[in-house]
């Protein structure tokens, strides 16, 4: 369901809620189940838009794939001749490069629709592309398609750095295709986000042998064959992240749960520093925390750049700046991911925001008040941006195009409802 959500401003945000399963890391887990013919068992895989795009990826390849109530998808490769990732599905999103790795290594073959460029900027895939010829493959890139083939992978030492550093699907991908390669891959400049640690660990589920996932090095000693194998998706932590934000900006004063905060030391960090406090409540038998966020009235402007984990994450930067809009002074924003990903920025100065803008830096002056306007989602992040300025815009926000939110947080309106915001969605019928 798509449409809009109207948010009526200025109401604190109280109480508690439970973070959902990581998108970024279910998504390259779910692919990864292509390696085997074997049963997988994936627990806490969040329902939304991305996830049901990636599993009838699957299905086109040929898996069986039954997705449950309770947040567990099992998966079963019955007929693996097809090796064709179509346009219409690989546009709808961009992780579906990911099957590339799996393909190669265990059919020989992969046909993937390149994915193109998206709204968050130019998004290329040479550094997968140049991980998989390093590995043997042949590449063609021939009518939109990109053509891989090989008789057997063999391992390799590949640098997997480009302009702007880290590759986190480029890491996942010729990981995936290592495990089944001949002999021994080291990955150098590896992407240490905690999504591409949880891919290895259920990788090692599944009969891997990889080391240093998580570091900057990784080495995968090649096996004959993967086996199925039961993992739980850890939790997402742009979506705790973004309640963060949220919680802050409302001067609120809530409990994330079943979260982990290791995994979000470079958020924390900075909300401690414009004036946010943030505890450690406890930690739940599966070693998950729950983080007590309590907010302010008037924040410290500070200057943040986005870098690769574990730095300040770019899926976070426009919810932040949001909250820079009503800090007391100014603040500079610098994005170092994704040069071009500011959609939010035209929209929450219809808020009232004062925010210039010079390369990839943000000068925010902070302004004592937001007010409720019709603003328009971009991309999900931005979308999540503007919910949460809305939630302190005074009067009513109305965003529309809010697909793009239900591509990646879980009931996002439902949750933010629980906590005492005032928030409820237009159906696209009658928006
Ligand atoms: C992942 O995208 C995430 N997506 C993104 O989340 C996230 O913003 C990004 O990592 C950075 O953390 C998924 O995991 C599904 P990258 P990914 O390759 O892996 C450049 C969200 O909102 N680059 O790490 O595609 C690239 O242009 C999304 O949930 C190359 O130059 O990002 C960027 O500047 C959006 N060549 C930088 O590297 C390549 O071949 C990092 O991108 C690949 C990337």
């Amino acid at each position: 369901m798509s449409g809009s959500m109207v948010i009526d401003g200025g109401h604190r945000l109280y109480g508690e809620v439970s973070v959902s399963g990581a998108k970024n890391a279910a998504l390259p887990i779910l692919v990864a189940t292509l390696l085997t013919q074997e049963e997988c068992v994936i627990e806490h895989v969040p329902f939304l838009s991305d996830i049901s795009g990636i599993l009838e990826i699957l299905r086109c390849l040929g898996a069986n794939v039954v997705q449950h109530e309770d947040g567990t998808v099992v998966t079963k490769v019955v007929d693996e001749t097809a090796c064709t990732a179509p346009y219409e599905l690989v546009n709808k999103m961009r992780a579906s490069i990911g099957v590339l790795g799996p393909l190669l290594a265990k059919r020989k073959h992969a046909k993937v629709s390149f994915p193109g460029g998206c709204v968050i900027g130019l998004r290329p895939i040479d550094l997968h592309l140049k991980g998989m010829a390093a590995l043997g493959a042949e590449i063609e890139i021939e009518h939109g398609y990109i053509l891989a083939k090989t008789n057997h992978l063999k391992g390799a030492e590949i640098f997997l750095g480009g302009a702007f550093g880290s590759t986190v699907l480029g890491t996942a991908n010729v990981m995936m295709a290592a495990t089944l390669a001949q002999g021994t891959t080291v990955i150098e400049n590896a992407a240490c986000e905690p999504e591409v640690q949880d891919l290895a660990n259920f990788l090692i589920n599944m009969g891997a042998k990889i080391q240093g996932a998580g570091s900057h090095c990784i080495i995968i000693e090649g096996v004959k064959e993967l086996h199925g194998a039961r993992h739980r998706i850890i939790p997402d932590r742009i979506e705790a992240g973004t309640f963060m934000a949220a919680a802050a900006i409302t001067d609120g004063d809530i409990t994330i749960k079943d979260a982990k905060l290791e995994h979000l030391m470079g958020v924390v960090d900075k909300l401690r520093e414009i004036g946010v406090r943030v505890d450690k409540v406890s930690e739940n038998k599966d070693g998950l925390d729950n983080i007590r966020i309590r907010g302010t009235k008037s924040y410290k402007p500070c200057v943040l750049t986005t870098l690769p984990y574990p730095g300040f994450p770019t899926d976070l930067q426009a919810q932040f700046v949001s909250i820079l809009c009503l800090a007391s002074g100014i603040s500079n924003v610098t994005e170092k991911i994704y040069p071009d990903r500011f959609m939010h920025v035209a929209e929450l100065s219809r808020m009232g925001a004062k925010i210039s803008k010079e390369g990839p830096t943000l000068m925010i002056e902070g302004v004592n008040h937001l007010s409720g306007a019709p603003v328009m989602a971009s991309d999900l992040r931005a979308s999540a941006a503007l919910v949460i300025a809305g939630l302190v815009g005074r009067g009513e926000t109305t965003v529309s195009h809010i697909y793009h939110l239900d591509r990646g947080y879980e009931k996002l309106d439902e949750k933010l409802q629980k906590l005492g915001a005032k928030i409820r969605r237009i159906p696209s019928s009658i928006s």
